[in-house]
């Protein structure tokens, strides 16, 4: 094995809009490290396979704040994410060369990790190592628990879903829980591509937010009982509008918000109290020690099956994750994206 290159991803500067590849996110293969020979402190030598791109990744480029929960990352520093890896060598008893892991790692082609606190891949079901950072991966858990916590013990015979950014790695694992569990799907995604996506997975009423206005298709198909807000800004505000009385709204994130100084300005908030609605802000990280279980025996078995489908975004090469992330915010991703950083 010997020395190698071990090239990294920095956050260089906090961006001021869009992170701009090359800017805010800089590759720099200026390391190297001796795969053989590294000490590894008791821990694991591990070669990074996947890593997922994420659009709260955005919200983790600004100055510190007391309130956040998430630490922004630190200018000159890797970025860090959820991703898959592989044991090269390890001192630590609990892991051996070619286990698979899943953890949250740095940006970074090798990573020694003397205390790892990881989840070793059994992989039972023979899937996709990059299937744990999508469809059995943070994006699902967070689709399945808040869908678990806010949504299945109201749920009523009749009842109508919208859900946003539909053909996302969120977006679509909520759209096919909730027609799983009889409800009328509305679902917006911003391409005709994506609609047909979308219609693929079996919702009931798929549009392109693009070209057709969702307050029109939301109140043709409405009113609506549950919404699953991954946007914000408009899209909130036409789902006010048409939600049913006491409606649940699950505000799962605001990618519309992300990168601009102005976020929009929801006019109608008052609906809240006519129609007696529940807003129901979370971070999946809150409802993991809750449901992470059942998740993981269940979630990898229905995928298996074919129950639940999956849309993956692969981008080849960790030097062009800068670019990932932006292709996230601006829409540009077709299902999960993921950064293919080496074939094993
Ligand atoms: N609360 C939590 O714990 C938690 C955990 C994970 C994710 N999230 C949130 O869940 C949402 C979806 O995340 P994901 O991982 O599934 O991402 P994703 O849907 O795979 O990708 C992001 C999508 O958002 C849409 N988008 C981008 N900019 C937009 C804009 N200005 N207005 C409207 N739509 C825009 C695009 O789809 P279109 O082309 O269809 O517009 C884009 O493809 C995000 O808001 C994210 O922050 C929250």
């Amino acid at each position: 094995m010997g020395f190698v290159k071990n090239g990294r991803i920095i956050y260089s500067e906090i961006p001021t809009g869009y992170p701009v590849p090359g800017k805010t996110l800089v590759y720099d293969e200026s390391q190297t490290i001796d795969l053989d020979n590294e000490p590894l402190h008791g821990g694991i030598l591990v070669k990074v396979l996947v890593l997922s791109i994420d659009p709260y990744l955005r919200r983790r480029m600004q100055e510190p704040s007391p309130l956040d929960f998430f630490p922004p990352f630190k200018v000159g520093e890797p970025l860090d994410n959820s991703g898959v890896g592989v044991v090269v060598r390890s001192e630590n008893p609990s892991f051996k060369p070619g286990d698979h892991v899943l953890g949250r790692f740095l940006f970074q082609q090798y990573l020694v990790l003397p205390d790892p606190k990881l989840r070793k891949l059994d992989n039972r079901e023979g899937l996709s190592l990059s299937a744990y950072l999508g469809v059995c991966g943070v994006p699902a858990q967070t689709a399945h628990h808040a869908w678990r916590e806010y949504a299945q013990p109201k749920i009523k015979k009749g009842d109508v879903l919208f859900v946003t950014a539909a053909s996302g790695a969120v977006g679509a694992i909520v759209a096919q829980l909730a027609k799983a569990d009889g409800l009328k799907v509305i679902a917006s995604a911003g391409s005709d591509e994506k609609v047909e996506y979308v219609r693929s997975l079996g919702v009931d009423v798929a549009f392109n937010y693009k070209k057709v206005s969702t307050r029109e298709v939301l109140q043709k198909e409405g009113p609506i009982n549950f919404y699953w807000d991954n946007v914000g800004g408009e899209s909130l505000e036409a789902a006010l509008e048409f939600a049913a009385q006491k409606a649940t709204f699950i505000i799962c994130g605001m990618i519309s918000n992300y990168n601009t100084k102005e976020p929009y300005n929801v006019k109608n908030l008052q609906q809240l109290v006519w129609r007696e609605i529940t807003f129901n802000g979370f971070l999946v990280g809150s409802l993991m020690p809750k449901y992470d279980d059942e998740f993981f025996a269940t979630m990898p078995a229905r995928v298996a099956k074919g129950e639940i489908k999956y849309k993956e975004h692969f981008v080849k090469g960790l030097e062009n994750a800068g670019q990932a992330l932006l292709d996230v915010l601006s829409g540009e991703n077709f299902g999960k994206s993921v950064v293919v950083v080496s074939e094993e």
